[in-house]
């Protein structure tokens, strides 16, 4: 059965690693949304790879491929694949040629963006230029992969692009766009991807019948409709947007992926939040530090409410949960069970400002005792019985399987039931 890789918090569960663990017993590995937003660090026999669009499913030989709903930004997305050829023999990776590209006034109207927002009620996006490069897409504006086929169609679309935009960046101070040098760059471009940009018939044909893991990006809690407007990235991030981003009407199973804890960059709600020493711990012995732009992530309690509400939303059929291995040694470790005694069916957690006036007292948690180091991961019956009672309770509030549990970043520290 075909599988997708969900992250059900606000992105950074450790999908990359779960993705390279799975892969082995699949064909193809596809990205259905985001872009160069997202991050993964995954080790391999102490070689690390550093993978922002390219599925972490590459390290094993299998074919990748970027679907339609991603957004690519060219200049990363060369220097991405040049560095995974050196490291790797002959990469199979293929490209949507309906990919939607990000260019250089995406980037800076992102800042732009930001800027004009007053401190709290800013985004904290990646400045990767993600949102105004959707907004294009969803403006008909975008120059797509399949455009770079023609000189003549990149250029109408710059033309008309640089009148849209050019007094915006000229009254914020920034370079107008420049039509020879985007067009120049973007040849140069084509010349390296043509042979891997595929279209939509090749698609159906070719990758259909192929055993497909899918694998999500950031997680549902930012999915642009769902997750807490306005403080979500730009794509739809669950699992019912994998039929329109990847154009695969396959079927699939999901698997949810979420920390033992949560983390969120960026600016938004965030019930759970440790505001002390202990959300300090967690931050530093999780090197809870974004991988694309380096900030320190916000630390706090795992959020059953916020869980179960993106289980509902993606149709999850079985859990991972991810690094309970940082919890180690903590004196108690709390699990967020209600919000002000609410539970997840009367919450509307795609209003941020209900959510940002919630405040969490000792009734809305689950205490745990400490299950102190974990000396024998070879099986979920040789862990610390105080970790087995945390995974079961999580498991019945849930009232989903967890059937991987991954404790550290090698491989071999991961356990399937
Ligand atoms: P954007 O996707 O760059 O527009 O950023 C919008 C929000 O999503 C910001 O809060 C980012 O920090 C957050 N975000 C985007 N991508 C990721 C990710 O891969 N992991 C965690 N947060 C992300």
């Amino acid at each position: 059965m075909n599988k997708a890789i969900i992250g059900l918090q606000w992105g950074d569960e450790g999908k990359g690693k779960i993705v390279d663990y799975l892969s082995e017993h699949f064909d193809l590995v596809v990205r259905y949304q985001g872009g160069n937003n997202a991050g993964h660090t995954v080790i391999v026999n102490d070689t690390t790879y550093k993978l922002n669009l390219i599925p972490s499913g590459v390290i094993r030989g299998k074919t990748c491929y970027l679907g339609q709903g991603v957004v690519l930004d060219p200049n990363h997305f060369s220097k991405e694949y040049d560095q995974i050829k050196k490291k790797l023999v002959n990469p199979k990776v293929f490209l949507s040629s309906n990919i939607s590209l990000i260019l250089d006034y995406h980037k800076q109207l992102d800042k732009i963006n930001e800027s004009i927002l007053k401190s709290e009620k800013k985004i904290g996006t990646t400045a990767k230029g993600i949102g105004p490069a959707y907004q294009d897409k969803v403006g008909r504006k975008s120059i797509k992969l399949y455009d770079l086929r023609s000189i003549k169609h990149i250029e109408e679309k710059i033309q008309s692009i640089k009148k849209f935009y050019d007094p915006i960046l000229d009254s914020f101070d920034q370079s107008k766009i420049n039509i020879d040098k985007t067009v120049h760059d973007l040849i140069s471009f084509y010349n390296i991807v043509k042979d891997i940009i595929v279209d939509n018939s090749y698609i159906k044909k070719e990758f259909k019948s192929k055993k497909i893991l899918f694998e999500g990006a950031q997680g549902a809690l930012l999915d642009l409709d769902h997750g807490s407007y306005p403080y979500v990235t730009s794509s739809n991030t669950v699992s019912s947007n994998i039929f329109i981003g990847s154009a695969l009407q396959v079927d699939f199973q999901t698997v949810g992926i979420f920390k033992a804890y949560s983390t969120r960059v960026g600016n938004g709600p965030f019930p759970s939040e440790l505001f002390n020493e202990i959300g300090d711990y967690i931050a530093e012995k999780g090197v809870e530090i974004g991988t694309v732009t380096k900030r320190k992530r916000r630390c706090g309690w795992l959020d059953l409410v916020s869980l179960k509400y993106s289980c509902e939303i993606n149709s999850v059929n079985e859990l991972c949960i991810t690094k309970a291995d940082v919890l180690n040694n903590l004196s108690e470790i709390k699990v967020c069970k209600t919000y002000n005694s609410k539970k997840y069916d009367d919450v509307n957690f795609s209003e941020s400002n209900t959510l940002e006036s919630l405040n969490l007292d000792d009734s809305d948690f689950e205490v745990f005792q400490s299950w102190g180091e974990i000396k024998d991961l070879s099986n979920f019956e040789t862990l610390p019985e105080n970790l087995k009672i945390y995974i079961k309770y999580i498991e019945g509030y849930l009232d989903i399987p967890i059937k991987i549990i991954s404790l550290g970043p090698e491989r071999s520290q991961t356990i399937i039931r």
